[in-house]
């Protein structure tokens, strides 16, 4: 059977979950969220009591780890362990401890396995940061979404907000600085545009506007 890879990266705040979402609704494909994957790796770490930045206790319970999804409605659930766990990803110390534990190649590996599985049986509309270059380098279509820093922190401040979430915009702006740097800098796997990936930035653009953008690159397979 032949499937679809649409591979979407950027870093965090650019909109790539929210556009990821609408193209694969379009396409009636599923929506694989990888973020989620290395955010579930770091609830465990954090439910453990240990130290994201302990590499070699993060790598030695990584054999009894065992990372599922599932899709309700199109709609992705995470399994840690068993139990559903998608309520519990996105909490501020979460979101933390996943830009650390992103970091170690071991985890990276089981993690980018997994992602290829579920690839090689459905049609995917990906978001992360080393999709298009590491993960899918062949991936059908293949997008770089990014945005100003002050944009991207007021976005995810809105949203932390409306999740109940009492972070300042300075906090966030912080964070995200610091995620950034976590991400575009590891040794293994950074995010990184790839060559062939279409830049787009949503700096002072609707979310209609980039998902029209981002539709009308992919009318071929919209059909
Ligand atoms: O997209 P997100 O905010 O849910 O991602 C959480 C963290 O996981 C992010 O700081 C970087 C990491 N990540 C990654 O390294 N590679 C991916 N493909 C997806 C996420």
């Amino acid at each position: 059977m032949k499937t679809i890879t649409i591979a979407i990266d950027g870093p965090a705040g650019a909109g790539k979950s929210t556009i990821a979402k609408i193209v694969a609704q379009k396409l009636n494909i599923h929506y694989l969220d990888t973020g989620a994957m290395y955010r579930a790796v770091a609830l465990k770490v954090l439910q453990q009591g240990l130290d994201p930045s302990d590499h070699e206790k993060v790598i030695s319970i990584l054999p009894s780890t065992h990372i599922g999804v599932t899709y309700q409605h199109r709609l992705q659930r995470v399994y840690l362990d068993g139990r559903d766990v998608t309520h519990l990803l996105r909490q501020p110390e979460v979101t933390k401890a996943a830009s650390e534990v992103a970091t170690i190649p071991e985890v990276r590996i089981k993690l980018v396995e997994l992602q290829r599985n579920i690839a090689r049986n459905y049609s995917v509309v990906v978001d992360g940061r080393d999709i298009g270059t590491f993960v899918f380098p062949n991936a059908d279509r293949k997008f770089y979404l990014t945005a100003t820093l002050e944009e991207r922190a007021r976005r995810r401040w809105l949203e932390m907000r409306e999740k109940g979430y009492d972070q300042t915009l300075e906090d966030v702006k912080r964070e995200l600085e610091a995620r950034d740097k976590n991400d575009m800098n590891r040794a293994f796997a950074p995010l990184r545009k790839a060559e062939d990936a279409i830049l787009i930035d949503t700096t002072g653009k609707t979310i209609e506007q980039v998902a029209d953008e981002v539709c009308g690159y992919l009318r071929e397979y919209l059909g």
